[in-house]
């Protein structure tokens, strides 16, 4: 179906960006384009039908859990959603009972949720592909989606100057420097040091970097890093899974680190904001308000100028969220 045909991807796990390279990856990004082709036209691509997938949510979701949903459902298959409460997982049976009994009954499985050695060890278990979708270390599903909505915008990944503002040491500050680094990007931090990425990661990533060209690069001086930048891209500052508690200080953290007006205005003048989500630029959600009862702000890593903008792509990231997720069930499930 997609123009590199001796791509096997057949049975390979999707749970880290780095264990995929530059070349995959475009392909990836190229078949979920022609899936978002497809779609618009509706025209049909039920090329799965008697196949399933089981999709393991130990943490809430919008976007990845209905990408997974839909994506299954446009490709003829049916899909599972299970809940850490209403399964046995981790309380009753073991990760590798539960990754073997799904393997038998599924052709896939996605799972979202704690630490990356959970999914390492359902994949390690599980006879059919196993996907991340969302771990505290890496987020490679959205990374792909994010890629893709890029290369749409620019024609291009190669040498385009991303930046990357805020908390940098979980799973997308993670995956995208991964990403940007397997793409030959100029790929900028622009936090306070103790956000950056784990010296591992960088030194991994640098080495990427020499063989793709890519730029790696740590600033402090957030209004610095953005100059000519063609992509403003943040994260939450405080992360599912992590303690509340945590508000106030990272609040006062990176407060800098906010993507505003004057912040855009230093951008390259097509530069794009771009933002996982859910992403907190008012106060129409309970945890906005609470935390603008206790600090008095009303937004935090985008001001909702910015996120309201022109040059705001978030809702194109998230629909490419389903045509990237159905691109990586496609080409890994082994079809018999
Ligand atoms: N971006 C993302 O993963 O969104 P959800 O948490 O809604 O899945
Ligand atoms: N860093 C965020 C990403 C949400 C998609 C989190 O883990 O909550």
């Amino acid at each position: 179906m997609n123009g590199c045909t001796n791509m096997n991807l057949k049975n390979k796990d999707f749970l880290k960006i780095i264990d995929y390279s530059s070349q995959e990856i475009n392909y990836l990004i190229d078949l979920a384009i022609e899936y978002k082709n497809k779609k618009n036209k509706r025209i049909p691509h039920r090329e799965f039908e008697e196949y399933n997938v089981a999709l393991i949510f130990e943490k809430s979701s919008t976007r990845t859990r209905c990408s997974f949903e839909v994506a299954a459902h446009d490709l003829g298959m049916g899909s599972t959603y299970i809940d850490s409460h209403n399964s046995h997982l981790g309380l009753k049976e073991s990760i590798e009972d539960t990754a073997k009994v799904l393997a038998g009954i599924y052709d896939g499985i996605c799972y979202r949720g704690f630490g990356q050695e959970i999914i390492e060890e359902i994949a390690k278990h599980a006879t059919v592909p196993v996907w991340n979708g969302l771990t505290d270390q890496a987020h490679p599903t959205q990374i792909l989606a994010d890629l893709m909505t890029m290369k749409e915008k620019f024609g291009r990944l190669q040498g385009l100057k991303i930046v990357y503002l805020g908390d940098a040491r979980f799973n997308i500050g993670n995956s995208l420097l991964v990403g940007a680094a397997k793409m030959g990007m100029d790929f900028t931090v622009a936090a306070p040091k103790d956000f950056f990425q784990k010296q591992q990661l960088i030194k991994k990533c640098k080495k990427i970097a020499e063989q793709t060209g890519a730029k790696i690069s740590f600033e402090e001086n957030v209004k610095k890093a953005v100059i000519d930048a063609d992509v403003l891209y943040t994260d939450v500052w405080v992360s599912m899974g992590e303690p509340e508690e945590l508000w106030t200080p990272r609040i006062e953290q990176l407060a800098h680190c906010q993507v505003n007006q004057e912040l855009i205005n230093l951008a390259d003048p097509d530069a794009i904001f771009m933002h996982c989500l859910p992403a907190f630029h008012d106060l129409k959600t309970a945890t906005a308000r609470e935390i603008n009862l206790k600090i008095g702000i009303q937004e935090m890593e985008v001001t909702d100028q910015v996120f309201r903008s022109k040059q705001s792509l978030v809702f194109k990231q998230a629909e490419n969220r389903m045509h990237t997720i159905k691109a990586i069930m496609a080409a890994t499930i082994n079809k018999y």
